[in-house]
């Protein structure tokens, strides 16, 4: 990633998005991979710390942010609040000390619902917000209603108008108060949001059935780092002890366990031999368990490196996605393709996000044998998938679309790129280093 300073008006994610509108991949399925990968840091991560360095007044240098269509985005929102970003490489530098609107732009935040996060900082720091209410996406109606209860319980007024979250804090400190706040539902979001407001409010808040996801453990480590009080992060009690102002840091964001988590199936599904190296293997493990129950062998090589051996056979299997340390939600899609070609029949219960299986239906335009039923997928192992025109629907539906057309026999073309490019750091060149035939070609 070339060096640049990103301000509202960098336009290379429009050009990212436009160039992953006008491509395609072609992939030509059926050989094996070989060889090593190095993961990129966690979007989910990224995302979060880049509103988080919104607490700060001073600089955060930020390490193994990784080059996604989505971390741009998030950039030009903070740019457009005023905040002085430039990036190296995998290394950010931010500057928040001059945030000079409270107003987050309409249009990119209804496109990146991560950057409704930033209201928790915003508010923290000013005491006022309007933030646009992100909206829903392919795979759900994603209310904020969570996050909104939490900073109301804060000492915060909302009102929703026009789309817009207005929120302020009354009173002549227009200081956020600590709270204990309990979450109908262990939201990644919410407890990051809520976290993120916490760490300068005055007093103590106490944050119940928050999520314990290792990104929300990130994001403490963040936050702790400019010197926040934060205990039991990555527990269920997170106890928050706000301090008057934060400062300055240099972080480094962990792996993205989705990201490495897409490879090993990748290995799996190829029946390959596969080392991914700089991952978090304790991060994986209801992924591992499970590549484990369908007879694939993952070994952990050296602390931050995995190994993934092929398998005789793949066994069919079922599959609940839960919040973590239960199976992840993100890891469903990319799962249910190799289960296209396990023998028996799985189930898979989506339990988190209500729509969340739109590519059972391309994966069947491969010859998949899945039918859907509510947040069910009842999915026949075949013993071939065979290649063809596709069109991804979701960030993660895209990686199963890959992950099923290297297994495929013939062509496959997927569509719909830029959902791909959304979230994961430059898969199709990683996965051509390993030998896939895969290249990204203009859709004409
Ligand atoms: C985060 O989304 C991730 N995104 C998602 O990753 C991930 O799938 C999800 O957590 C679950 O792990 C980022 O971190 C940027 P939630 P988030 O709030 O925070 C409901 C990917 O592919 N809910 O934990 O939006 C919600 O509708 C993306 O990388 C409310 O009802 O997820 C969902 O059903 C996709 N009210 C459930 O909770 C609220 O106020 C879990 O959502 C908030 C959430």
């Amino acid at each position: 990633m070339e060096d640049k300073r990103i301000s509202p008006s960098s336009s290379l994610v429009d050009a990212k998005s436009s160039v992953a509108d006008s491509s395609v991949l072609q992939i030509r399925g059926g050989h094996s991979l070989q060889g090593h990968v190095r993961i990129s840091g966690a979007k989910n991560s990224a995302l979060v710390i880049m509103a988080g360095a919104l607490l700060c007044s001073g600089d955060c240098r930020i390490h193994n942010v990784p080059s996604l269509a989505d971390v741009e985005k998030m950039g030009r929102v903070l740019s457009a609040l005023g905040v002085n970003l430039q990036q190296s490489g995998s290394v950010l530098d931010v500057n928040a000390s001059q945030i000079t609107t409270s107003k987050a732009p309409y249009e990119l935040v209804t496109q990146l619902r991560a950057s409704f996060f930033a209201i928790g900082p915003i508010l923290a720091r000013l005491g006022v917000a309007q933030m646009p209410l992100p909206g829903g996406c392919a795979i759900g109606a994603r209310p904020v209603d969570l996050h909104v209860r939490g900073l109301q319980a804060m000492g915060a007024e909302v009102q929703v108008e026009h789309g817009i979250c207005n929120a302020y804090v009354p009173g002549h400190s227009r200081r956020l108060q600590g709270a204990k706040i309990y979450l109908d539902i262990a939201s990644v979001g919410a407890t990051e949001t809520l976290m993120m407001a916490a760490t300068l409010a005055e007093g103590e808040t106490i944050i119940e059935n928050a999520a314990r996801e290792p990104e929300v453990v990130d994001l403490a480590n963040f936050c702790i780092a400019m010197g926040a009080k934060i205990q039991g992060a990555g527990t269920s009690t997170i106890t928050i002890e706000g301090v008057p102002e934060l400062h300055s840091t240099e972080y480094t964001i962990i792996p993205d366990r989705i990201e490495a988590g897409t490879f090993l199936v990748a290995g799996a599904i190829t029946r390959s031999e596969l080392t991914l190296i700089e991952v978090v293997p304790d991060h994986l493990l209801p992924v591992i368990a499970k590549l484990r129950d369908i007879g694939v062998t993952v070994l952990e090589e050296a602390p931050h490196s995995l190994r993934v051996l092929p398998a005789d056979s793949l066994k069919a299997t079922d599959i609940e996605t839960l919040p973590y340390p239960g199976f992840p939600t993100d890891m469903q899609a990319p799962f249910m393709a190799l289960l296209t070609l396990s023998e028996g029949d799985s189930l898979i219960n989506e339990s988190v996000f209500e729509n969340r299986l739109r590519h059972a239906s391309e994966l069947n335009r491969l010859g998949a044998d899945i039918r859907v039923k509510g947040n069910a997928a009842f999915v026949r192992g075949v013993p071939m998938l065979s290649g063809a025109p596709v069109l991804a629907t979701d960030l993660r539906a895209a990686a199963a679309l890959v992950l099923a057309g290297l297994a495929a026999e013939g062509k496959t073309i997927i569509q719909g790129l830029h959902h791909l490019d959304r979230g994961y750091d430059q898969l199709d060149v990683k996965l051509q280093q390993l030998g896939a035939n895969i290249e990204r070609l203009p859709s004409s």
